[in-house]
């Protein structure tokens, strides 16, 4: 069986590391009598690359191919991604991606057309990087209604708040390391804002709850404007900061979706993820909380998955795989301030014991946050459990405050 790799890129390059490496244990696990790399997609040159001859620039030479079975897109991003692989799917071959951009946004278009042609569209990659997420869930908790599944996404952010929580480092100083790592996207906005966490609980969100899940109907934050201070005061109060992306069912069929930094409880088994490592917690009704673990993102960690989703497509050719989910009604996404937590503000002040007296007398009984050396200048507390907007709405009528951070407090 002949695959092509679309993008060779870290993980592009890993996959043909990985291909290469391990070819005679993968040839088995196929059930083929062989599995080779016909093609590499790149408009880059590689002088002097062991894969040098199988490098292509044409993408129409894997289309009219019929020996090229399984496309690998490593490419990222949406164009042309989404161009190429929507006319693979029809070409009737399989294809396995890491791209959660691609799969957020496209999932449930690409996932039929897959299905028309009776071909594979699988994405292990593009959550959690090496971590088993999606076929876990799809297969082998397939027995539970999954009721609520919350993460921690994004190796960078874990990295920079880590760094932040154990190593009092600046913000700026954390994620220049991040990228010296090189765990970083490209732009690292789309880490440090959110959105590449957003993309991922959008794919898992459509995966447990069978609608998709678009990343512009999730309400996403970023960690950028945490300060150390905000981690001191959630240290006082047993907290650590993480940013999570979370998404539940609702009574009503609908789903509450968001990306956030969250404070989760010390001890809990998502506060002592650190660095860059992810973990995905899944609450199912029959097996109660679930934890996944491990390198979320890498070069031979992702690699891993999509190289594992060429050999599932190996295994079933001319079968599509019960794996996906359909389109949602308008709407689909609640407004995230309807749900109910505890919420964790650190504000200025002029007059601390006076605006302290009116917060108590305005939103109720708040914990009250100190650590050595905190600023008279600020007050920072965590209110009772309440929904969101009626604990803002009572937190804007307090006079003398200005709310500079707002954490919603977790139970995870
Ligand atoms: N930039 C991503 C992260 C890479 O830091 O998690 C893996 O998706």
């Amino acid at each position: 069986m002949n695959v092509a790799v679309m993008g060779y890129g870290t993980v592009g390059s890993g996959v043909v590391e990985v291909l290469t490496k391990n070819h005679d244990s993968i040839v088995k696990r196929s059930t083929q009598s062989e599995l080779e790399v016909k093609y590499i997609l790149d408009l880059r040159d590689f002088p002097g690359d062991p894969n040098e001859d199988k490098m292509i620039k044409d993408f129409n030479i894997i289309l009219n191919d019929d020996d090229v079975k399984v496309v690998v897109e490593t490419m990222g991003g949406l164009h042309p991604a989404y161009e190429f692989v929507s006319s693979c799917l029809k070409a009737g071959k399989s294809v396995v991606t890491s791209n959660k951009e691609l799969v957020a946004a496209k999932g449930c278009e690409l996932l039929s057309f897959a299905a028309e042609n009776n071909v594979n569209f699988l994405f292990e990659a593009s959550v959690g990087g090496g971590i088993p997420i999606i076929r876990p869930i799809s297969q082998c908790l397939a027995a539970n209604e999954i009721d609520e599944i919350a993460g921690i996404l994004n190796g960078t952010t874990n990295f920079i708040l880590t760094m932040m929580i154990e190593k009092n480092m600046s913000f700026e100083d954390a994620l220049k390391l991040a990228q010296d790592n090189g765990y970083a996207e490209k732009d690292p906005t789309a880490d440090v804002e959110g959105h590449d966490a957003c993309r991922k609980i959008c794919i898992l969100a459509s995966l447990c709850f069978g609608k998709h899940v678009y990343p512009d109907s999730v309400y996403t934050e970023g960690i950028t404007k945490i300060t150390l201070d905000d981690v001191a005061y959630v240290n006082a109060y047993g907290g650590v900061i993480k940013l999570l992306g979370r998404a539940k069912r609702m009574e009503n069929g609908k789903i509450f979706a968001v990306v956030t930094p969250a404070i989760v409880m010390q001890g809990s088994q998502l506060a002592s993820v650190n660095d860059v490592f992810n973990a995905i917690l899944v609450r199912g009704d029959a097996t109660g909380d679930v934890v996944f673990y491990g390198k979320g993102a890498g070069k031979l960690p992702t690699a891993s998955a999509v190289v594992a989703d060429v050999i599932d497509c190996a295994r079933n050719m001319g079968r599509k795989k019960p794996i996906g989910w359909g389109e949602a009604e308008e709407n689909y996404v609640v407004d995230y301030k309807t749900a109910e937590n505890p919420l964790y503000i650190r504000a200025a002040v002029e007059d601390y014991e006076k605006a302290l007296s009116e917060i108590t007398e305005k939103v109720g009984n708040v914990k009250v946050l100190v650590f050595e050396g905190c600023k008279k200048t600020e007050i920072a507390f965590v209110t009772e459990c309440g929904k969101e907007s009626e604990l803002c709405e009572k937190l804007n009528s307090v006079n003398g405050i200005k709310i500079e951070s707002l954490i919603r407090v977790t139970d995870y």
